[in-house]
């Protein structure tokens, strides 16, 4: 693999709370191709939304960052100021989010949103950045595009509003995108159009994704490469044939067992039995071992190795680490 564009390795977030730390991500590293479509999954609360947030510096307060490493272009992100990292911010690195109607903001126009991302970032101005604006729009699809530029966020359709987002997201052009559950809040029909969207403009631009979904179908349909989450951590890796043909991790076989066949899971994935470990809990050992069907007793005292299969496929599981032994049943 050439310099991957993105580089996250052993990232740790923790929210404090109350009860005590809250590790929201325990421990984090991948890397992500340059044109990759890069798929973050896994049942809500595992971490993917702090994951894309931290690579941003927006996971938000109090919650922090308390070790590891951010990547882009080999540049450390983490060393970044919050002036310089506000430049890079939709520049270089964009994110689109769930809830557009959220997102936006209801007392402007779509268009007038539009061109300030690019007077921001110093694209465009004035009549030229009007005329940019209203090309992008057209090229994402919204039907008479000089017309929606002054229309207001509530006088759009959700997918409308969340085309507007993409328009936002692509105004500065930049090379890499967080999409964060972003077609998730649609009904399945626009759901199915916005992926199509992201998909073709990703090929066109050449743009790196990261597709951050708990939608497995989702992650079958787009991306080449997926990693799946659980509790901040990453369980199993690899292209999409090895995570949904030649999957290693109890986890991920979970995952895929609740997936209706024939269709796509569009539930969220709380469908494993037990319950999943508070999230300030100090875990040893494997943090799936209280769910997992083939659990072993060293699973609940010792690390899970990180075990590399053919190509990029790999998995943090006991079952296959050096001292697996062979016909040891749980
Ligand atoms: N602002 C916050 N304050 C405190 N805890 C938070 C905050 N944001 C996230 N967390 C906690 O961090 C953990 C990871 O949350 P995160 O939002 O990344 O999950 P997620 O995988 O994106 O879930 P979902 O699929 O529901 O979007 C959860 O335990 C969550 O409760
Ligand atoms: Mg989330």
């Amino acid at each position: 693999m050439t310099a991957p564009i993105l580089s996250v390795d052993d990232l740790r977030v923790s929210f404090p709370t109350p009860h005590g730390e809250l590790h929201a991500v325990r421990g984090i590293s991948f890397n992500v191709a340059e044109g990759q479509v890069f798929g973050i999954v896994g049942e809500s609360g595992c971490g993917k939304s702090v994951t894309g947030r931290a690579i941003l510096g927006l996971v938000p307060p109090p919650g922090r960052i308390v070790g590891g490493r951010i990547c882009y272009r080999g540049e450390d992100l983490a060393a970044k100021s919050e002036p310089a990292m506000r430049g890079l911010r939709g520049r270089r690195i964009a994110m689109v989010f769930q809830d557009p109607a959220a997102a936006l903001n209801p007392l402007f126009t779509v268009g007038s949103q539009i061109v300030a991302v690019m007077r921001q970032h110093r694209i465009a101005k004035g009549g030229h950045a009007r005329r940019r604006a209203v090309d992008l729009m057209g090229e994402l699809g919204l039907p008479r595009p000089e017309d929606v530029f002054d229309r207001y966020p509530h006088q759009l359709s959700g997918g409308m509003q969340q085309r507007i987002m993409l328009c936002m997201a692509l105004a500065a052009e930049p090379d890499l995108i967080i999409a964060d559950e972003a077609t998730t809040a649609l009904d399945v029909t626009i759901q199915a159009q916005i992926l199509e969207l992201l998909s073709t403009m990703q090929r066109r631009r050449s743009l790196t994704l990261v597709f951050i979904t708990h939608d497995l179908g989702l992650v079958a349909e787009i991306c080449d490469h997926v990693a799946v989450l659980y509790m901040g951590r990453i369980v199993e890796e690899g292209d999409p044939e090895s995570i949904f043909h030649k999957t290693r991790h109890p986890y991920t076989e979970g995952l895929l067992a609740a997936l209706p066949s024939g269709q796509t899971w569009r539930e969220p994935l709380n469908v494993i039995p037990g319950s999943v470990p508070s999230g300030t809990a100090h875990i040893t050992g494997c943090s799936f071992a209280p769910r997992c069907a083939s659990v072993m007793p060293r699973c609940s005292t010792t690390e899970p190795p990180d075990v590399r299969f053919a190509g990029s496929h790999r998995a943090a599981c006991h079952l296959y680490g050096d001292d697996a032994v062979p016909g040891e049943t749980p």
